[in-house]
């Protein structure tokens, strides 16, 4: 049995208001989520939902963790905009540094990226970093590696689980990482044939972990793959 993480990426989507009704219809399953103790479940929310979602999975009591999608390269001070790991730190465990969207909306560049992921291992987030193959370099102190190519990003055209895999085995190699998941049109249909794969220690969900009911269907068909 191996340990999966399950990283949900709402993006840009979910108000403070949804974020609640997400909250308190996955709720319902709260049991169930408590058996499922291989899967290691994170939600990344937009930092306007941040607090409210991290205040919600603890009076909720949920078995899940909350992350950010992205931070500023700069400590504190004169930067418009920028929000800083220490602030993020207050409000989520984790962070998705270089997304591919990041990348190529955003300008951002792998000297940028390493200095986000220093500013978040300074004060002490886990990094989920995301290459879209096995030969974008990875920064220097990445907890977990997310191997998304660019093509399979909201397509519905996943990645083959056994090419995913192999990449993978790559990227463990060549990096060191030892957690290394996949992110690109997983669903709850295709969810088993990923996480069954030796090498994948989970995946990145973005428009399957929009919908509550869709989403905990998916966690289930994953811990299945562990009984
Ligand atoms: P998708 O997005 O699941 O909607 O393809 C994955 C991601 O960008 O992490």
């Amino acid at each position: 049995m191996k340990h999966l993480y399950l990283i949900g990426n709402w993006k840009s989507n979910k108000t403070i208001a949804e974020t609640r009704a997400w909250l308190s219809q996955l709720a319902q399953y709260k049991a169930q989520l408590e058996q499922y103790a291989e899967l290691q479940v994170i939600l990344c929310a937009p930092y306007t939902a941040l607090s409210t979602l991290k205040e919600e999975i603890e009076r909720l009591a949920l078995p899940i963790a909350a992350g950010a999608q992205d931070l500023s390269p700069f400590v504190e001070g004169a930067y418009t905009g920028a929000v800083t790991a220490r602030m993020v730190r207050e409000v989520a465990d984790y962070v998705i540094v270089g997304h591919s969207e990041r990348r190529k909306y955003f300008g951002e560049t792998d000297e940028m990226l390493q200095k986000k992921v220093d500013q978040a291992k300074a004060h002490g987030l886990k990094v989920v970093y995301c290459v879209p193959d096995a030969t974008t370099p990875v920064a220097k102190g990445a907890d977990i590696v997310g191997y998304e190519p660019v093509w399979a990003i909201g397509t519905g055209q996943s990645e083959t689980p056994e090419n995913a895999n192999a990449v993978i085995a790559k990227i463990k190699a060549t990096t060191g990482i030892p957690t290394v998941i996949y992110g690109g049109s997983v669903n709850a249909d295709n969810v088993t044939t990923f996480v069954s794969q030796p090498e994948i220690d989970g995946v990145l969900l973005g428009g399957a972990s929009l919908d509550p009911e869709k989403f905990f269907h998916l966690l289930t068909n994953a811990a299945g793959t562990q009984a």
